[in-house]
């Protein structure tokens, strides 16, 4: 096991790694204020893994609250939301119950944000069950909902207390969310961490077969270098933001797709791709640079073109981007490889050459 801290002060918190921390309540039980937790996770994961977590709280004294929610990106919304809070209530939970998300993304934005509200703030822990979750969204405290007009538009920056990451649990996830998750993985490397990025052009086979000690490794050194940048600039004024790398394009495919049509990874790799021709564009890198990219999200079998959307759809999508200042776009580009910035020096025009170019997929 590694363990990891997120260095903020009061609000610190660990980050543990590795095979079996699940299945570990001593590094859970000393983070609970009350011998009593609501466990959010989804239809998918409460058969594969809520018993197996539930029990050994409960033969140590621990009130669980099961509150199973719908599964997928469709779901992440008020509705939904408004579930947690009606379980919360008629279990009369308190300020003090820990909720923990045990589940992918979607649960661990919906229940952050859930904690983030209930009774002004209860506590939250982590559980990961994605490797996208394990090595970004669990991380950092944004939590959020969506709205039909923009991706995580509702949300709140609400950090939990505890993450544990068992790269164990990824054996049962569908290969096409690994990929997607990788999607993340690459980020780091692409945005600020080179000999990471020369480390998965490397070992990127070793990931898709999940072994053991590379998971770790990659889940680390993603961990690492999400805390350093939520350290420096934890409500993204500035820095942060270099994590939404082809986020913006993303979100657009996302929303506009109808949600949980394309995966946040698959549309961040195509949005990527997008940042990277606007770069070469700009004169930023070059062409060598783009296929570069390209050829690494190709091995992990992510898109490496957006869906034909019409430039239009995909630049009005783009505007509801929290990212937009005064009504001027701003995206993250690269300078270079492993050196990304926020940058307000595309055109439309040149943005909508890139998006008619990279926006192929059927
Ligand atoms: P997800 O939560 O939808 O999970 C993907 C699928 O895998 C779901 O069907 C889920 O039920 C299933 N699953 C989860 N764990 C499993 C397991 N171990 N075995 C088998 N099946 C399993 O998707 P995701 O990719 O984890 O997360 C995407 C979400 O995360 C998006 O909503 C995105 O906006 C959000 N996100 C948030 C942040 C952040 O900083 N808060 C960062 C990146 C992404
Ligand atoms: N996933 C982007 C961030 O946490 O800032």
């Amino acid at each position: 096991m590694e363990t990891l801290n997120v260095a903020l002060g009061e609000r610190a918190y660990p980050i543990h790694v590795g095979q079996g921390v699940f299945d570990r309540s001593a590094l859970l039980l000393p983070h609970l204020r009350q011998a009593k937790v609501a466990v959010v996770t989804n239809t998918t994961v409460a058969p594969l893994y809520l018993q197996r977590f539930a029990t050994p709280l409960r033969a140590a004294g621990i009130e669980v609250v099961e509150i199973i929610l719908p599964d997928g990106e469709q779901f992440k919304n008020w509705q939904t939301l408004n579930t947690i809070f009606d379980s919360l209530l008629e279990h009369r939970c308190e300020r003090s119950t820990t909720l923990i998300a045990l589940g992918g993304g979607v649960i661990g934005d919906m229940t952050g944000f859930a904690a983030a509200c209930y009774q002004r703030g209860a506590p939250f822990i982590q559980i990961p069950t994605t490797l996208l979750a394990q090595v970004d969204s669990s991380v950092g405290g944004k939590t959020a909902i969506n709205h039909p007009s923009g991706k995580n538009m509702i949300g709140a920056f609400y950090q939990p207390r505890l993450v544990l990451a068992d790269t164990d649990l990824l054996n049962t996830l569908p290969d096409r969310e690994l990929r997607a998750g990788l999607a993340e993985v690459i980020k780091y490397g692409l945005i600020r961490d080179l000999p990471f990025l020369e480390w998965l052009e490397t070992n990127l086979e070793r990931l898709l077969v999940l072994e053991p000690e590379a998971l770790e490794y990659a889940i680390c050194r993603s961990c690492e270098n999400k805390a350093e940048v939520v350290v420096a600039d934890e409500h993204e004024n500035g820095e942060r933001a270099l994590l939404n790398l082809g986020h913006t394009f993303g979100h657009a495919i996302e929303t506009g797709m109808g949600y949980g049509e394309w995966l946040h990874g698959e549309a961040v790799a195509a949005g990527t791709m997008m940042a990277a021709e606007l770069s070469c564009q700009l004169g930023w890198i070059s062409a060598v640079d783009v296929i570069r990219i390209e050829r690494l999200f190709e091995r992990a079998g992510l898109p490496v073109s957006g869906p034909a959307m019409g430039a239009d759809r995909y630049l009005e999508l783009m505007q509801h981007d929290k990212k937009v200042q005064d009504g001027k776009l701003r995206l993250v580009l690269f300078k270079q490889i492993g050196q990304a910035v926020v940058s307000d020096a595309a055109s439309q025009t040149g943005i909508a050459i890139v998006i008619a170019a990279r926006s192929s997929h059927a």
